[in-house]
């Protein structure tokens, strides 16, 4: 398993560019099976995910093309199969997202149970009792969801999710677009990916309205057409790069990406002490050489500060003047991190679901290991702190969200280097 070696000491600046976003790029590859007509996305970023959902797709029997600068074109209409086989699914739990779509357009999904993770268990009660709400019979069968929706198609109704949960409102949504009917959904989440999606299948022909609340209503059509979109920045990805610049009192510029997504980052950012300045699609951070202020906060759903961009503010405040609260409520074990950045020598305490943070002036390098996706960029931050070399293990999870994740450091002027495994 490849490795990333980190020389920590430097203070980032310079100028990158922002990649297109995973957490929307993958439930608008889910929705191309909606449509009757070709669909051509651009801005997909380079990352294992996205190609485990391309893959996903073509084992469907969809036809994909992708060019050089990975704008993909995909036609629904030569699919043969309506199944995600749990290999796929056992790698990628967005997997999870053909399900309304399949439901929706062919009345019927096969979908391998996606298991929980590092994070937590992660269920799918609500996507499940959605559809069902819509008139789909689901049976849990050999570690399989076997989805059929009834005679004439999926009905709409008017569902109220007992939970905010993303991925349950994007299936929701998808099999509400082609559903007999209106189909409310109350509580829905308002996630900027989410928007994302939601306009996109307008652009396809969907009727839906309250996109960017937590109530959408919508209107089934009877077929949705091709569209050509081009996939929201990564407000995720933006972010961790504006902390590790905030945590190493440097000075960067984004390119390519969207300040509107990202308020409660920023919010939070400035009152580590940084100065921001915003253009229409870039994003500037300078710390003027200053250590940052240690920021106290509380993961909720958007537009609150967003989970996953928890670990990497604690690897800031691990380092920054000060003593800050970090309180996790959406997952149930998504501060694990917690333990690596203390054998590198941060002060950290756990009090259930949240992290008491004590600032100290230097971390000490040391070889550590990845958990899960966002774990693994605060363990990359915390290298770049770090005196001496650090050794991060198990960085295929960053493969999964980051594209080209050290030589976007590089270029921000990072020692970093990927060792193979
Ligand atoms: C999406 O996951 C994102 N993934 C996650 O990003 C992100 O952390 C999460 O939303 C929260 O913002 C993608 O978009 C691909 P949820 P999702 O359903 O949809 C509970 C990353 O690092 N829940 O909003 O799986 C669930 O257990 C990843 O890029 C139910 O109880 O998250 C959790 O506690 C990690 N029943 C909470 O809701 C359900 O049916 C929020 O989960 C569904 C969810």
């Amino acid at each position: 398993m490849d490795k990333l070696l980190i020389t920590g000491g430097a203070r980032l600046s310079g100028e990158i560019r922002v990649s297109g976003s995973k957490n929307a790029a993958l439930p608008i590859l889910a929705a191309t099976l909606l449509g009757t007509s070709p669909v051509r996305l651009s801005n997909l970023p380079h990352l294992n995910d996205v190609t485990t959902m391309i893959s996903l797709l073509r084992c469907m029997g969809v036809g994909v093309t992708i060019d050089e600068r990975m704008c993909v074109e995909i036609d629904a209409s030569s699919i043969t199969e309506y199944e995600a086989p749990y290999e796929l699914v056992k790698t990628m739990r967005a997997s999870i997202l053909v399900l309304g779509p399949l439901l929706a357009r062919f009345g019927r999904a096969d979908v391998s149970f996606p298991g929980g993770c590092a994070i937590g268990s992660r269920p799918v009660d609500i996507h499940l009792r959605g559809l069902e709400a819509m008139g789909a019979t689901i049976e849990i069968d050999g570690g399989y969801i076997r989805a059929r929706a009834p005679e004439g198609g999926l009905r709409g109704a008017h569902f109220l999710m007992d939970k905010v949960t993303v991925g349950g409102t994007e299936n929701l949504l998808m099999a509400a677009v082609l559903a007999n009917g209106t189909t409310v959904l109350d509580n829905a989440a308002k996630e900027p990916e989410i928007v994302d999606l939601a306009n996109c299948l307008v652009a396809m022909g969907a009727k839906i309205k309250g996109i960017g609340s937590d109530r959408l209503e919508v209107d089934g059509v009877a077929e949705l057409n091709g569209c050509s979109w081009s996939v929201m920045p990564d407000r995720i990805e933006a972010g961790t790069y504006l902390v590790a610049a905030a945590a190493t009192c440097g000075s960067i510029k984004l390119k390519d990406t969207d300040a509107d997504s990202m308020e409660a980052v920023l919010i939070k950012l400035r009152e580590a002490g940084a100065d921001i300045e915003l253009g229409d699609d870039w994003i500037s951070l300078n710390m003027h050489g200053k250590r940052p202020r240690a920021v106290s906060l509380r993961t909720a759903p958007h537009p609150a500060f967003p989970t996953d961009m928890q670990s990497q503010f604690m690897a800031m405040n691990a380092v920054a003047e000060g003593i800050s609260q970090i309180t996790e409520t959406i997952f149930e074990n998504r501060l694990i991190q917690v333990h690596e950045l203390n054998r590198m020598g941060a002060n950290i305490a756990l009090e259930g679901n949240t992290a008491l943070v004590t600032g100290v002036e230097k971390l000490k390098a040391a070889p550590v290991m990845a958990s899960d996706l966002r774990a693994s960029a605060s363990l990359v931050i915390a290298g770049l702190l770090a005196e001496g070399e650090t050794l991060v293990d198990r960085i295929y999870h960053i493969d999964r969200g980051y594209e080209c994740i050290e030589e976007k450091m590089q270029q921000l002027g990072a020692k970093i280097r990927r060792v193979p495994g």
